[in-house]
């Protein structure tokens, strides 16, 4: 009897497994487990087997039944999950079934350039201290980057050498149209278009024929800054610049003037920013403890005469300042060219 009841398990089983639709199943579950299956009938005999016997055969029935019951229920959820239309039998041949087991792929998140978010920092910064954002555009006349700055016809930095000329070029040619070499041309563009009190800053992407190297690029960002009102002086320009740098690089930092020359600017001053070093000097500063940030002054009367303001009644400062050199300050970085040449590995780090 035992004989019989593993030879039926093993052709249920397989029935079982082979069956492709709802109804197959059920003519089979009929078959082996309904009331006049064959493990019914097998049941019934058990009477005629002595009392020894039966109780290891009547519990083999038992586990049979049971594992039948389940293989039922297993493969009618089989054939509940097969695809039906010729869309869904595609789509299935293409997926590869999931290994859960794996561990996770990282999803790649973008983020903001690393001079993006210095820039917007520096923005942010003084916003806070109640100026504005202004802008001009990239290519501009020789007029608004240099005559109207107060920059002679002859000067060197108007040379073909050190300027980007889009169209026309010379001395006297002051609609040739230029890649800025600074931000200032937004100085003239504001003060052309509003009356004072003016408290602008400028963000943008300057471009100078220089000779690319670890601190010099052919394009670089700034920030310029410009305040005119009445009484201004050249104590409010510091304050402010020592405000930002304080702000910017911790309330340690330090700011120094140093006398300069700049045409449209009249006293002219580079200023200076102390190092992340905290003055002791390092690789960044070169050692010296002074980091130097760019150009400032108070606005030169010849300005303000051209943009039609009256220098008498006027006073103002102007900054500028070099955005991948703060950043460079900020983050340790001792090459300008990284922020140029996108590699992600660079770019990742901030
Ligand atoms: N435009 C100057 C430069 O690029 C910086 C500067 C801005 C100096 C404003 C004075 C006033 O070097």
């Amino acid at each position: 009897m035992l004989d019989r009841l593993n030879r039926l398990e093993k052709e249920a089983l397989s029935a079982l497994g082979k069956a492709s639709s709802q109804a197959d199943l059920d003519n089979i579950r009929a078959k082996y487990l309904g009331r006049k299956g064959e493990l019914a009938d097998i049941m019934k005999s058990l009477g005629s087997l002595s009392p020894e016997k039966r109780p290891s055969v009547g519990s083999e029935a038992n586990r049979i039944k049971q594992t039948l019951e389940k293989a039922y229920k297993k493969r009618l959820e089989y054939i509940k999950n097969q695809p039906k239309t010729a869309e869904q039998k595609e789509t299935r041949k293409r997926i590869k079934p999931t290994d859960i087991t794996l561990p996770g792929r990282k999803p790649f998140v973008g983020r903001r350039h690393v001079l993006r978010a210095m820039l917007d920092e520096i923005v942010e910064i003084f916003h806070g201290m109640g100026f504005s954002v202004a802008q001009g555009p990239d290519v501009d006349t020789a007029y608004n980057n240099f005559d109207a700055l107060n920059t002679p016809p002859n000067h060197p930095s108007r040379d073909i050498g050190d300027t980007f000329y889009i169209a026309g070029f010379g001395p006297d040619d002051t609609d040739a149209l230029l890649l800025r070499t600074h931000t200032s041309p937004v100085q003239i563009r504001v003060m052309k278009s509003q009356e004072p009190p003016v408290r602008i800053i400028a963000p943008g992407r300057c471009y100078r024929k220089d000779t690319i190297d670890a601190t010099h690029y052919i394009s670089f960002w700034q920030v310029e800054g410009l305040y005119v009102d009445h009484d201004v002086t050249i104590a409010d320009l510091k304050g402010v610049l020592t405000a930002f740098a304080k702000e910017l690089l911790g309330s340690e930092t330090e700011i120094r003037f140093r006398p300069h020359f700049f045409p449209f600017t009249e006293p002219s001053v580079e200023y200076d920013f102390t190092c992340i070093c905290g003055g002791k000097g390092c690789r960044i500063c070169k050692g010296t403890g002074w980091i130097e940030i760019s150009g400032a002054g108070m606005v030169d009367p010849e300005v303000f005469r051209e943009v039609g303001y009256d220098p008498d009644i006027w006073r103002g400062y102007a900054f500028g300042m070099g955005v991948e050199r703060i950043a460079m300050i900020r983050h340790g970085i001792d090459d300008i060219r990284h922020f140029y040449t996108n590699d992600l590995r660079f770019l990742e780090q901030f």
